[in-house]
């Protein structure tokens, strides 16, 4: 009998159902990996044209999965109806996991959590997809600290096998393993890290980030990083086309909140060409102009 309620105290909490706060880029392919594997997701934002977005982005993707044979046409139609796009709050009260994927801003973010948090069921997970921000000062505002931690995927979401469980100073043994459970399930392969700015992956990523920038303010042609980057070295993507895909506003922020974490080591840039880009209003990939031009009639990216 003791064992039996042992077993049943640490068994891994299910996760049935989720949903995503913010359907851009992040939460769009979120919520399409979460339905292609099975576990049915609400995608909620403030924007309509957002919730569409993301909805054809997910068609999108499950189409090609057919034309490549991985699904049928019925089974893609399933996946589609279990994507719940709406603007309200009511379809969250039912939840088992929430994925917060907002603007990456400690303020707003902070807000959404707390809303969200007041929602959702009491033993319902709560996490957040933030890509540098602290999960201790995420968590500060909120009441149930334990069942809240860090969910950080990687872009393009149904491409990238990593997802980092970020454990908060507060968070329990059971949230980590029901998000590192939900993460594997979803096909991913996720790791535990401790909290700090930018995590693990940012806190090599931006410091590369950065390095690029200041090869850019001595004169080099990012175009050029780029190519042999990809081309003689061997990486998928130089770091001019890489931020680009993630978004130069979001990479904006990210740089925001490591300098503030690190004030020596990544601190800002005088004329930083990725505030620079902010500044003009060249988001990137989303907005189809940042260090290189995106149209839909030329293929890929022009410089
Ligand atoms: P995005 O700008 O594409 O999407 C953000 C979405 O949030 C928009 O659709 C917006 O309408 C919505 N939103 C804003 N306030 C909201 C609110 N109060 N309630 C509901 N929805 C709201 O941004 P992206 O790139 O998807 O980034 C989202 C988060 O994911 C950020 O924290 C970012 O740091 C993180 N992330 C981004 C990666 C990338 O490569 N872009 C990679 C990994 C994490």
């Amino acid at each position: 009998k003791g064992k039996a309620k042992k077993a049943a105290k640490t068994a891994t909490k299910a996760v049935n159902t989720a949903a995503v706060i913010g359907a851009g880029i992040m939460g769009g392919g979120i919520a399409y990996q979460s339905a292609l594997k099975g576990v049915p997701v609400v995608m909620k934002d403030i924007a309509d044209k957002a919730l569409e977005l993301g909805m054809a982005e997910a068609s999108g993707l499950l189409a090609k999965q057919v034309e490549r044979k991985k699904l049928d046409v019925k089974s893609m139609a399933k996946v589609i109806a279990s994507i719940t796009p709406t603007l309200s709050n009511d379809a969250l009260k039912n939840v088992d996991i929430v994925v917060e994927a907002v603007v990456e801003n400690p303020k707003v973010k902070g807000a959404v959590l707390k809303e969200v948090e007041s929602i959702i069921a009491q033993d319902a997970i709560l996490t957040s997809n933030t890509s540098t921000i602290s999960i201790n000062a995420l968590a500060a505002n909120l009441t149930r600290p334990e069942n809240f931690c860090g969910m950080h995927f990687f872009n393009p979401v149904h491409r990238m096998p990593l997802v980092e469980v970020i454990r908060g100073k507060d968070t329990s043994d059971e949230t980590v393993a029901a998000v590192v459970a939900y993460a594997a399930k979803m096909g991913k392969s996720p790791i535990v890290v401790n909290d700090c700015p930018g995590f693990f992956v940012n806190r090599v990523l931006f410091p590369y980030f950065a390095g690029f920038s200041k090869l850019v303010l001595d004169g080099a042609d990012f175009a050029q990083v780029d190519k042999v980057m990809e081309k003689q070295f061997g990486w998928p993507m130089g770091p001019a086309y890489l931020l680009d895909v993630v978004g130069l506003d979001t990479a904006f922020h990210c740089t925001d909140v490591m300098a503030d974490g690190f004030p020596t080591r990544m601190a800002k840039l005088d004329h930083d060409p990725v505030s620079a880009m902010y500044k003009a209003e060249r988001y990137g990939q989303k907005n189809g102009l940042g260090f290189y031009a995106y149209s839909k009639d030329a293929k890929g990216r022009t410089k």
